[in-house]
């Protein structure tokens, strides 16, 4: 049984104490957080969690193997750090930290420590879209043109970080997963409406090749929660809506292809193609759980995690590039 400290129990962190005490291989220990209210809920939830309100009692402890942070994206490093450096196993919620020299660092440390770190890229982990992958590897789409990624909607506004650094982790971690390559420049436009200092809306543009294209629109004003994302393919289109409750993905027998000849527009639109539209059937766990397991699988059986390190180092490379476009007025930046 590996035995976990929890950093950090505000909005996310409950639901890593819940999922690790739900796998048979884990058990939590103890949680830290600043907040007395929020140690009295967990441990009303959770009779047997010691609670405290200084981190290091988790860092020191010798008995605890996995430490996991749900705190500030700030705090993230310092936390990891410590924990990698007292040689415990690490397990960061996205993005993994504040900058790419704090992530190069840890990467460092947790080698030097021949210790884990994963990093919560939680999208990865749910059926739809591993069966994204699965689609877009076998090359039912043809070619990928553009992907084009929505994640809108009323708050939660963050005082600590822009919308960028709140919602874009998890599209830029899909898209470069289901891509498998790395983009060669980013530009961002954003604004701010309710902090002045804080942007709550921006659209980030990933250029992956001349062809190949990736815009990621988020949003904290939308009156709409919109979690989609649509694939277009030289052979066909796929959606993935993740507020579906089922029928998360649709593959579209949809592409335009270019008539050879054509005098007229008649003749132009016949080449558009309209087939089946096809909703694969998709099962899954909740993919936190997935998530957790495929960590303490790799800590068992001494695998390299899907989220690894370098993994939470490319998605902060990206959204350090798009903080220094907004600075410098949507700029493009390279990120070769
Ligand atoms: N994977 C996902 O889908 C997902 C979803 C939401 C949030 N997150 C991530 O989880 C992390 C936490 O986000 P949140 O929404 O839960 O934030 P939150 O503000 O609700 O909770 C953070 C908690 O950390 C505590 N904390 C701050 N400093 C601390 C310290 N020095 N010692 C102990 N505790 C401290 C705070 O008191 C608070 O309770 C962020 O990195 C966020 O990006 C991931």
């Amino acid at each position: 049984m590996l035995q976990v400290g929890v950093i950090g129990c505000g909005y996310w962190g409950p639901n890593l104490i819940r999922n690790f005490q739900l796998l048979n291989r884990s058990n939590v220990m103890r949680v830290a957080d600043l907040d007395m209210r929020r140690l009295k809920h967990m441990k009303a939830l959770y009779p047997t969690i010691d609670t405290c309100t200084n981190y290091m009692d988790i860092i020191n402890d010798p008995d605890i193997d996995i430490v996991a942070v749900a705190t500030p994206v700030k705090t993230h490093h310092r936390f990891a750090l410590e924990a990698l450096t007292a040689g415990k196993h690490v397990f960061v919620e996205k993005p993994l930290a504040a900058s790419v020299a704090e992530c190069e660092d840890l990467i460092e440390i947790a080698r030097q420590n021949q210790r884990k770190l994963m990093v919560g890229h939680t999208f990865l982990f749910t059926a739809a879209v591993r069966k994204m992958k699965e689609i877009i590897d076998s090359g039912e789409l043809g070619e990928i043109y553009y992907i084009n990624s929505q994640r809108l909607n009323l708050g939660l506004f963050q005082q600590d970080i822009n919308v960028i650094w709140d919602l874009a982790p998890h599209d830029i971690s899909i898209i470069l997963h289901l891509l498998g390559q790395e983009p060669l420049s980013v530009s961002a436009i954003g604004s701010s409406h309710i902090n002045p200092s804080i942007e709550d809306v921006a659209v980030l543009t990933l250029k992956f090749s001349e062809s190949l294209l990736a815009f990621i629109q988020t949003s904290w004003l939308d009156p709409d929660k919109i979690r989609r994302m649509t694939v277009v393919g030289s052979k066909k289109m796929m959606v993935y809506d993740d507020v579906q409750p089922t029928e998360k993905i649709r593959i579209y027998d949809k592409s335009v292809e270019k008539p050879e000849h054509y005098d007229t527009f008649a003749e132009f639109q016949y080449s558009y193609k309209y087939g089946d539209i096809i909703i694969p059937k998709i099962t899954g766990d909740e993919p936190l759980r997935t998530e957790l397991r495929h960590f303490v699988d790799c800590i068992e059986n001494d695998e390299q995690p899907l989220c690894d390190g370098n993994s939470g180092l490319r998605v902060v490379k990206i959204l350090e590039a798009s903080q220094q476009s907004l600075a410098e007025g949507s700029s493009h930046i390279s990120l070769r």
